[in-house]
C-alpha cells in the first residue's frame, strides 16, 4: 500500500467545496469561508485506513488553469463536487470536469473519481437519476455520495470513500465494462486458491476455508457464516459449490461479488496477505526477504523446509507413485508465474527410468538451488506460499546459514550437510560420465537418457566408511583434492607427462588416484562419492588422524542431525573447451 493519499476537490464555483473541507475539520458548518481552504493533512492515526491524508481545495477565483492541472497531476483521487439542486453543475461533470481530470491519461492509469452531491439539506428530489448515466459512462468513477456540509451529513464518509478509492482501487481488479474480474486478478486469486486447497482436490473444504479466513482476517468463520457464504455462491453460481465445498469458480465469484458491492477492500486484504502490490505483482519484500550470508558460509534448507517441500510434492503427486509426471510437475508449478526448471534438471538429479523426477531427486534439487542460488530459492518458496502454510514471518525461516568454514577447520568438525565438489579435467576424460554415474546411471543408461547436458549433479551419499579415506590439503590450498582415474575398465595409457599420476600423488602426500569406471559395478563407484563427501566434511584431517580418530568422527556425525550428506559435483572445465 502507498504511504499517503492526496485528495483534490474540484467543481463549479459555489457548490460548497471549501465548506465541505471546513466542516470535516471543525465538525461544524462554517457560515463564512475563504475562497480556498489551506491544504490540510490528516494524521495517520485519525484516518480509518491509518494513512496520512492530504486534502486540497480548488477555487477558480484564486487559481489559474495551469495550477489546476498541476494539482490534478499530483492527486491520487479527485472529488468532483456538484450542487444536488443545480442541474447545470451536474451537466458540467461530464462536459468539463472528467475530461479535465482524465482526458489525457491512458485507460489503465486513470485517476479514480468520486462524485460528491453537496447541499442535500436543500434537496427536493435525489440527484441519482441524472448521476447514474454519468457513472455508467465513465468507468473511473468509483462511487457517488450525496452529502451536506451544513448538516454534516456523510462528510467523513465522503473522505473515507476517497481514501479507499486510492488504497483499494477497483481498476486493477475489475473491468466495469464487461463486469468481469481482470485476468491478472483471476491469476492471483487462482494461485491463492491453489495454495489454500491443501489436498489439491479442486475444492476448498470447510477446514480449508477456515484456514484461509484465519490467515487473511485473523478470526475464523462461524459454522453458520460458512453455510451462508456457500448458500450465496450456490444460488448465484451453481458450479461454485461441489461436494459441499467451494470450487475455484465459486471463489472467484465471491470476490467479484465483494467488488461489485463496493467491498473490494476485502479482496485487497486477501491479495496483500499473499504478497501482491497495487499492480497485482508479488512485491520484492515478499519474494526476496533480506538474508545475510557472510563470506565462507553456505545456505541449506532446514528440517521444517524439507517437510514442507515433501508435503508439496505429495500434494501434487496425484497418483501417489512417488514420482512427478510432466503433468503433475506442471500443476506443482502452476502457482509460479513461469516454469522455473530447465530441461537440464532431469540430468541434474535422480529420476525414474522415464526421466520423471522422484521425491528424492526433487528434494535434492531444492537443496541444490538453496546452496547455489539462495535468491531464487527464497523466491520459489514465496510462490509456493511457504509463509502461509508454515505460519512463518518470511521464507528465511526455511534456511540455515552454516557457520564460517574457518571455524569448521578450527574445530575439526562441520554441521554442514551439503558439499560442493568441482570436477576438473581435460576434454574427453569422462567428467560428464563421472557426474552422471553419481546419479547411478551407467554409460548405457546415460546414452538412453535424452535431455540437456547438466553441468551439475546432486545426490546424497552415506558416510559409513570413515576410517578408510583421508584427504590431505593439496599444496597451499586448503581445498581437499582427490585424483580420479577414469575409464579404468580400459587399458592403461601412458601419461604424456614427466611425472605420472601415482608418483604425483605420492609426492604431494595425496591419496593414490582412485580408479573409476562408468562400466564397473556400482558398489566400487559409490565409494568415490562417499570419499569426496568425506574429504569435504573433514578437510583438516590427514590420513593418520582420520584412522585414529575415526571413533570420534562417528560421534561427531551422530551429533549432527543428519543421516546423510548431500554432495554437488560441478564440472568446472566444461567452459575451457
Ligand atoms: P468557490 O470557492 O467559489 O469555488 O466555491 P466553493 O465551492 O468553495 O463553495 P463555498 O464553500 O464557498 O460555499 C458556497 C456557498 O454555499 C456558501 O454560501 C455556503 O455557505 C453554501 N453552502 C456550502 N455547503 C452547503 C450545504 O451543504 N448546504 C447549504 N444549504 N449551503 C451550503
Ligand atoms: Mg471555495
Amino acid at each position: 500500500m502507498r504511504g499517503d493519499v492526496r485528495i483534490l476537490l474540484v467543481g463549479e464555483p459555489e457548490v460548497g467545496k471549501t465548506s465541505l473541507i471546513m466542516s470535516l475539520v471543525s465538525e461544524e458548518f462554517p457560515e463564512k469561508v475563504p475562497a480556498r481552504a489551506e491544504e490540510i493533512t490528516i494524521p495517520a492515526d485519525v484516518t480509518p485506513e491509518r494513512i496520512p491524508t492530504h486534502i486540497i481545495d480548488y477555487s477558480a477565483s484564486e487559481q489559474t488553469d495551469d495550477e489546476l492541472q498541476d494539482e490534478i497531476n499530483r492527486a491520487n483521487v479527485v472529488c468532483v463536487v456538484y450542487d444536488v439542486n443545480k442541474e447545470s453543475t451536474i451537466e458540467k461533470i461530464q462536459s468539463k470536469w472528467i475530461p479535465l481530470v482524465n482526458g489525457r491519461t491512458e485507460k489503465g492509469s486513470r485517476i479514480p473519481v468520486i462524485l460528491v452531491g453537496n447541499k442535500s439539506d436543500l434537496q427536493g428530489t435525489s440527484s441519482m437519476e441524472s448521476i447514474l448515466p454519468i457513472m455508467n459512462r465513465f468507468t473511473e468513477i468509483e462511487t457517488c455520495v450525496e452529502c451536506s456540509a451544513k448538516n454534516l451529513k456523510n462528510i467523513s464518509e465522503l473522505f473515507f470513500y476517497a481514501q479507499k478509492a486510492v488504497l483499494h482501487p477497483t481498476a486493477p481488479l475489475y473491468n466495469p465494462e464487461d463486469k468481469q474480474l481482470k485476468s491478472s486478478c483471476v491469476q492471483a486469486l487462482t494461485r491463492i486458491f491453489n495454495i489454500c486447497d491443501r489436498d489439491n482436490d479442486g475444492i476448498l473444504s470447510d477446514t480449508e476455508m477456515n484456514f484461509f479466513q484465519k490467515y487473511c482476517f485473523r478470526n475464523p468463520l462461524s459454522p453458520q457464516a460458512l453455510e451462508d457464504v456457500k448458500t450465496v455462491v450456490w444460488k448465484n453460481a451453481p458450479d461454485g459449490i461441489l461436494d459441499d465445498g467451494l470450487t475455484l469458480s465459486g471463489f472467484l465469484f465471491l470476490n467479484m461479488l465483494f467488488i461489485q458491492r463496493g467491498r473490494h477492500e476485502t479482496t485487497w486484504t486477501v491479495l496483500r496477505k499473499f504478497g501482491y502490490d497495487d499492480n497485482l505483482e508479488l512485491t520484492d519484500d515478499y519474494l526476496h526477504p533480506q538474508l545475510r550470508v557472510p563470506y565462507d558460509c553456505t545456505t541449506e534448507l532446514n528440517h521444517c523446509a524439507y517437510l514442507f517441500l515433501q508435503r508439496v510434492f505429495e500434494k501434487y503427486d496425484a497418483d501417489n507413485d512417488g514420482v512427478l509426471s510432466p503433468i503433475e510437475l506442471k500443476n506443482l508449478f502452476s502457482v509460479f508465474p513461469y516454469f522455473p526448471w530447465g530441461p537440464e534438471v532431469f540430468n541434474t538429479v535422480c529420476t525414474d527410468k522415464r526421466g520423471w523426477i522422484t521425491l528424492h531427486g526433487y528434494l535434492c534439487h531444492w537443496t541444490f538451488t538453496t546452496y547455489l542460488d539462495v535468491h531464487h530459492c527464497l523466491e520459489y518458496l514465496g510462490y509456493l506460499g511457504y509463509t502461509t502454510i508454515t505460519e512463518q514471518e518470511s521464507q528465511t525461516a526455511a534456511l540455515t546459514v552454516t557457520r564460517d568454514k574457518k571455524m569448521d577447520l578450527e574445530k575439526g568438525q562441520t554441521q554442514r550437510n551439503v558439499f560442493l565438489c568441482k570436477v576438473i579435467g581435460p576434454k574427453g576424460t569422462g567428467k560428464t560420465a563421472f557426474l552422471q554415474a553419481f546419479l547411478g546411471r551407467s554409460l548405457e543408461t546415460q546414452s538412453e537418457m535424452g535431455g540437456d547436458v547438466s553441468d551439475f549433479t546432486i545426490n546424497t551419499v552415506q558416510i559409513n566408511s570413515l576410517d578408510k579415506y583421508l584427504i590431505e590439503h593439496y599444496m597451499e590450498s586448503r581445498i581437499p583434492c582427490i585424483f580420479v582415474a577414469s575409464k579404468s575398465d580400459l587399458q592403461q595409457q601412458k601419461q604424456e607427462h614427466g611425472i605420472g599420476p601415482v608418483e604425483f600423488c605420492y609426492k604431494h602426500r595425496l591419496p593414490a588416484p582412485f580408479h573409476f569406471s562408468c562400466n564397473s559395478d556400482e558398489a566400487t563407484n559409490s565409494q568415490i562419492y562417499s570419499r569426496l563427501a568425506l574429504a569435504a566434511a573433514f578437510p583438516n584431517l590427514n590420513e593418520a588422524e582420520l584412522s585414529i580418530s575415526s571413533f570420534w568422527l562417528r560421534i561427531t556425525f551422530g551429533a549432527t542431525v543428519v543421516a546423510f550428506l548431500g554432495l554437488a559435483i560441478y564440472k568446472a572445465l566444461a567452459r575451457q573447451k
